[in-house]
């Protein structure tokens, strides 16, 4: 790679927004002994319910463990099918196939890289069971039509709202369109808590499963059971669970968060305005979605590099001049990276499920075109002017 010699930044795609309130919260649990799934849990998930508008708020070790909570709980079984959009974090897909259930691919809309909705009936079978749309990069999928298709064939939505924190559609946020939401705490996401997931849910019901599912199968937690009147006395399990409880380290530092909830997403909306803005002057560059019924919550800031009309004929030249503009870019100190990787071209589902690259053509000019620039809370306006110049800099 060659480099630059007025390089003056080192901007990475991402950086954690801690501060002094972060560093207290990993004290308090440590101060006060309680480590696992106790008050600072509970806090923290009465603080996302209140950010939200969920009515409950489960948190697990992970949005992967989320998600793979939800499809147990709401009876998932092998040989079931799941409509998961093909350009999404392997991990959509990857807890399915846990539980010997069958992952039915779709294409996506390259406007908003989320689910094609006129494209999900089309693959319905008498085995479909549930929708996994995916909130990518904080931009909410179009939930209406997936409602109206999930009703009318009587399916299960669990939204994986691992990037969709701040992401409203219709005015309401992501994770109350479902029968669960799936939220990811991991350090690329605006709040985190180091690892860290969270299921919503507005079903009363689901969530008593969830919460017991999550803790081995357990009908009381150890919080409950410790405040309650017979603490000596272990409860009852119904179920067959999982250890999946997040850490009262990890939930105070995502209290932490969440007491600047609204100034994080500013701060990331603000940047992504300013990228819009001059973004406009570059033709090859399609930015993400803007549209009056949806917030984005910019986890990523994601755009389409796409100089011309992208075809079969055409998209290994356009993926090579992408990868000439990252290493450009990457040259001057500035990261970026691929939005996302499309799942059907990667080894394990490509040899399960014998799959033409061009099956999923959007999702995969999606894996071969886009690109995410640096967006996090602290990026200065000098580093965004300096990433401005030189992408001014590059000619196709
Ligand atoms: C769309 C999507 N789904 C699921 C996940 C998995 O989240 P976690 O790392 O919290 O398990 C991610 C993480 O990057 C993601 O982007």
């Amino acid at each position: 790679m060659k480099k630059d010699n007025n390089l003056r930044f080192n901007i990475p795609i991402a950086k954690t927004a801690f501060t002094e309130a972060e560093l207290d919260a990993v004290l308090k649990p440590l101060e006060s002994g309680w480590v696992v799934q106790g008050p600072y849990v509970q806090e923290f998930e009465q603080k996302w319910s209140a950010f939200t508008g969920a009515k409950h708020s489960i948190a697990t070790t992970s949005c992967t463990t989320a998600l793979e909570l939800s499809l147990v709980a709401l009876g998932i079984k092998p040989d079931d099918e799941i409509i998961v959009p093909a350009f999404t974090w392997i991990a959509t897909a990857n807890v399915v196939e846990h539980l010997q259930a069958k992952v039915v691919f779709c294409d996506i809309d390259l406007n908003t890289f989320n689910i094609d909705v006129n494209k999900i009936e089309e693959l319905l079978t008498e085995k479909t069971r549930a929708i996994i749309p995916v909130h990518l990069f904080g931009l909410s999928a179009d939930m209406a039509p997936v409602i109206e298709i999930a009703r009318k064939h009587d399916l299960l939505i669990i939204e994986d709202a691992a990037c969709g924190f701040g992401a409203f559609y219709q005015g309401k946020h992501v994770g109350n369109f479902g029968d669960t939401g799936c939220f990811s705490f991991h350090p690329r996401k605006s709040i985190t808590t180091g690892e860290g997931g969270m299921i919503t849910t507005n079903d009363d019901k689901l969530a008593v499963k969830l919460r017991s599912l999550r803790d081995h199968g357990a009908m009381t937690s150890d919080l409950q059971r410790h405040h309650g009147s017979k603490p000596y006395l272990l409860p009852e399990f119904p179920y067959a669970g999982y250890n999946y409880r997040l850490t009262d380290i990890q939930a105070s530092i995502g209290c932490a968060q969440m007491n600047r909830a609204d100034e994080i997403l500013e701060a990331r909306i603000s940047l992504a305005e300013k990228y819009r803005t001059f973004l406009d002057t570059i033709p090859w560059l399609q930015c993400p979605y803007h549209h009056v019924e949806y917030q984005h919550g910019f986890q990523a800031y994601v755009c389409l590099f796409n100089p011309e009309k992208i075809t079969t004929a055409n998209i290994e030249t356009t993926h090579k001049k992408r990868n000439q503009f990252m290493e450009y870019l990457q040259g001057k100190g500035i990261s970026t990276r691929p939005g996302t990787h499309t799942v059907h071209l990667l080894e394990y589902y490509r040899k399960k499920y014998s799959i033409n690259p061009n099956d999923f053509f959007k999702a995969l000019v999606a894996d071969h075109c886009s690109i995410a620039f640096p967006l996090f809370p602290t990026l200065t306006g000098e580093e965004l002017n300096y990433i401005f110049k030189a992408i001014s800099g590059f000619s196709i």
